[in-house]
């Protein structure tokens, strides 16, 4: 196998072709982290306004370790993948009161933490810390594949991708290097319409020499993806509304909401009494405000939004706070509920 002269190959073309992106104008180690739990699940041009904005508002995992939750929320706010944010929050927690705020470099100490799985610890380590670990991420995966001729996403053939990345990133820059393929599987190496010509490895790589690299892209079968059908509630008394807040774990978790319930009920009735039940009966359904849709990774949704009246005295088993309107900005929501708001406000 070439590996030295894909390295060097693979480093001259990133050396004259690299994106200038805000996370490469330092190797400290924090920020290297942020960008790569950031990064993980979200696109780069979509990622770096709020890199910016966080590194403006938390300079250091202390910063980060003292924070509240709700704050670090309200900055992640829009990026999707919540959890990120709330395990990013821990580990920081856990750098500061076990390691005396220093991040851990060894791989052991690192991969302990809180959202950190192999892919973050190796291109954390390898940028900041010059490890010589592979990073591989679906780019990479894709652009290895290619290069092994490798068709099928099985174990065995992630385990020859893993070994190959391995194998080639021993030289002695394997942050540069695990970069430059990010940049190669984003920029040249795209799932169904590769540009080849511009490659510096087509010469080494079997999709290329087979004529038909699009067949060579690991991808699973695409599975149908499942609607959701939710009915969030406007509970409105005296100028201010309700709002809850999602349980710490899952999707969307610790962030606050109008009060949803996942359901496919059409009739009023049916859905007054499903809300009612949740607020010990002090509310009561008035009329539909609209509905809004939205696309996450992995399923859809459609929300009906309702206006309730009721009473300020109502109870809930959780937790719940009143606010006006013009309050909600204060608040970390998700998109959907964004969404909602647009509705209040006729936008
Ligand atoms: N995607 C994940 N990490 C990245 C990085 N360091 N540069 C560009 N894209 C990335």
């Amino acid at each position: 196998m070439q590996y030295t002269t894909i390295y060097t190959s693979t480093l001259k073309w990133y050396d004259k072709h690299k994106r200038d992106l805000p996370w490469r104008r330092s190797t400290d180690i924090y920020s290297v982290w942020l960008s790569e739990v950031m990064l993980q699940q979200t696109q780069v041009k979509t990622a770096i306004p709020y890199y910016i904005k966080w590194l403006k508002n938390f300079k250091s995992v202390e910063d980060v370790a003292r924070a509240d939750i709700d704050v670090l929320l309200k900055v992640w706010e829009g990026l999707g993948f919540y959890s990120r944010c709330r395990n990013f929050h821990k580990a920081c927690k856990i750098v500061v009161e076990k390691h005396g705020g220093k991040i851990p470099t060894s791989f052991d100490d690192f991969i302990a933490l809180p959202g950190v799985g192999t892919y973050i610890a190796n291109a954390v380590l390898s940028i900041a810390c010059n490890t010589k670990l592979p990073a591989i991420d679906v780019n990479l995966k894709r652009v290895y594949a290619r290069m092994l001729g490798l068709k099928n996403d099985t174990k065995r053939n992630n385990i020859r991708i893993h070994k190959y990345g391995f194998n080639l990133v021993q030289g002695a820059r394997p942050g540069d290097f695990n970069q430059a393929v990010m940049d190669i599987g984003s920029q040249i190496c795209h799932p169904s319409k590769p540009l080849c010509n511009v490659c510096p490895n087509k010469t080494y790589c079997k999709a290329y020499v087979s004529k038909k690299p699009y067949l060579y892209a690991l991808q699973k079968k695409d599975k149908k993806t499942k609607t959701k059908k939710m009915i969030a509630a406007l509970i409105m008394v005296d100028g201010k509304c309700v709002i809850e807040k999602r349980d710490d774990a899952g999707l969307l978790g610790g962030l606050w909401e109008f009060p949803t319930i996942e359901t496919s009920a059409t009739l009023d009735e049916d859905i007054n009494t499903l809300f009612q039940s949740r607020f010990s009966k002090q509310i009561t359904l008035i009329e539909k405000m609209g509905s809004v849709k939205h696309s996450y990774s992995h399923f859809k949704v459609d929300v009906d939004f309702y206006l309730f009246s009721g009473s300020q005295k109502l109870k809930s088993k959780k937790l719940f706070k009143w606010i006006n309107i013009d309050e909600f900005d204060s608040y970390a929501f998700s998109k959907v509920n964004h969404k909602l708001k647009r509705i209040i406000n006729n936008d």
